[in-house]
């Protein structure tokens, strides 16, 4: 983000919509993911980061029992819900989110007496695979937790807010944005193992490498909650329970998957277990300050995300192939799949790249690409109210 105006914003929407001045303020980032995809809910490793672009909340406490919500991204849509009735499936569109973090808040026990009014602000571009719905959950339960003086630990409020969107939304994701968004730190990757819930930062630093990791998000719009997400999710539980394994995080070695007959299955197997083995090896790397070296583990992921996981989609395949023949180093789709945005790792200042891939995608008659750089950036933090002061981020 290049300035706090979005952030000033959600703190002066809060007075236009409930008066007064909120009484806290949180911004909470949307993910990049450098590598590991479709691992989180296979028990695996995944090393996504923050970015610098989020969602803010402006919040402050009320007295009538009531969850009142409003978004400037969606300014027809305003939501006041009781908080005692909130249940799964009673909440549909934007507003599910924050709500199912409310519920799954007192589901644990935290019934938020007295409700909460929450203002929400975005400069995250929605649907377009950088998590603005994590971002979203992340950003209202730090300032549910915080009215209420909960203070949870932020890995309890990830597994809170995973809780929300698989139990209230219902939609089947794994854990890696929301932890990426709570516990990313400036410089690092977070790495993750999606079992043990252990994390560790890694070093990212593209600049001071002469690189830059680039976003480009193809225009291609995807949902989570469309049914192949969770189809593929099932299909890597069928291939476990056939390797007799808890899960596919288990099987060490690619060969152990040629044990299954189903080759769509033998497919999905291969790519999860090559990929957590990606994921080390990336991290090795970047620990010893070889981020070049990456390049090619993250071109390996597109192919494996393309050709066994098959869950890459049209402008993706072509903008990486297009960003791999003008000189990146590496490429690769990101996210759920099938549709959102992509990631390119390329020499700092180097503009072929962006180049090719919009003439490309004019050769094909598609829309414009839109770029941004992914800088790894700070987890979710509070602002304080008055001034929209980034004070706290570190
Ligand atoms: C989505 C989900 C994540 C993860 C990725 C694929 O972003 O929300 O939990 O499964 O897809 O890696």
């Amino acid at each position: 983000m290049s300035d706090t105006a979005g952030r000033v914003t959600a703190e002066r929407w809060f007075r236009d919509w409930f008066g007064g001045r909120p009484e806290q303020v949180w911004l909470a980032p949307g993910r990049a993911n450098l590598i590991g995809e479709h691992t989180d809910y296979n028990q695996g490793w995944v090393l996504p980061f923050a970015l610098d672009l989020g969602v803010t909340v402006a919040a402050g406490r009320r007295g009538d029992g009531l969850l009142a919500i409003r978004s400037r991204q969606a300014p027809g849509a305003p939501a006041d819900l009781p908080l005692a009735a909130l249940a799964p499936g009673a909440v549909t569109g934007w507003a599910a989110y924050p709500a199912g973090v409310a519920w799954a808040l007192r589901e644990a026990g935290h019934p938020l007496a007295g409700g909460a009014s929450l203002a929400v602000d975005s400069d995250l571009p929605q649907g377009a695979g950088l998590s603005s719905s994590a971002a979203l959950e992340c950003a209202a339960a730090l300032a549910l937790d915080g009215l209420h003086g909960l203070d949870l630990p932020r890995p309890q409020l990830a597994t809170l807010a995973q809780h929300a969107e698989n139990d209230f939304v219902g939609v089947p994701s794994g854990i890696m944005d929301q932890s990426a968004s709570l516990l990313g730190r400036a410089g690092h990757a977070l790495l993750l193992d999606c079992r043990t819930g252990v994390t560790a930062d890694v070093p990212l630093d593209p600049a001071a490498a002469g690189l830059a990791l680039l976003i480009f998000d193809t225009g291609a719009r995807h949902a989570l909650g469309d049914g192949r997400y969770a189809q593929r999710r099932s299909e890597c539980e069928q291939a476990a329970a056939l390797l007799g394994v808890g899960s596919l995080r288990d099987v060490t070695s690619p060969a152990e998957v040629g044990r299954l007959d189903d080759p769509v299955l033998r497919r999905r197997a291969r790519h999860v277990v090559t990929e957590n083995g990606r994921v080390k090896q990336a991290v090795a790397l970047l620990t010893g300050g070889d981020l070049a070296g990456v390049g090619a583990l993250l071109y390996a992921s597109h192919a494996s995300l393309r050709d066994d996981f098959e869950v890459s989609w049209p402008e993706a395949d072509v903008a990486v192939d297009a960003a791999m023949a003008a000189g990146a180093l590496g490429a690769r789709m990101m996210g759920g799949g099938f549709g959102g945005s992509a990631l390119a790792l390329v020499p700092a200042g180097q503009r072929a790249v962006g180049a090719a891939i919009t003439a490309e995608f004019a050769r094909r008659g598609w829309p414009p690409p839109a770029f941004f750089p992914a800088v790894p950036s700070a987890g979710a933090f509070r602002l304080r109210p008055g001034d929209g002061d980034s004070a706290g981020r570190s």
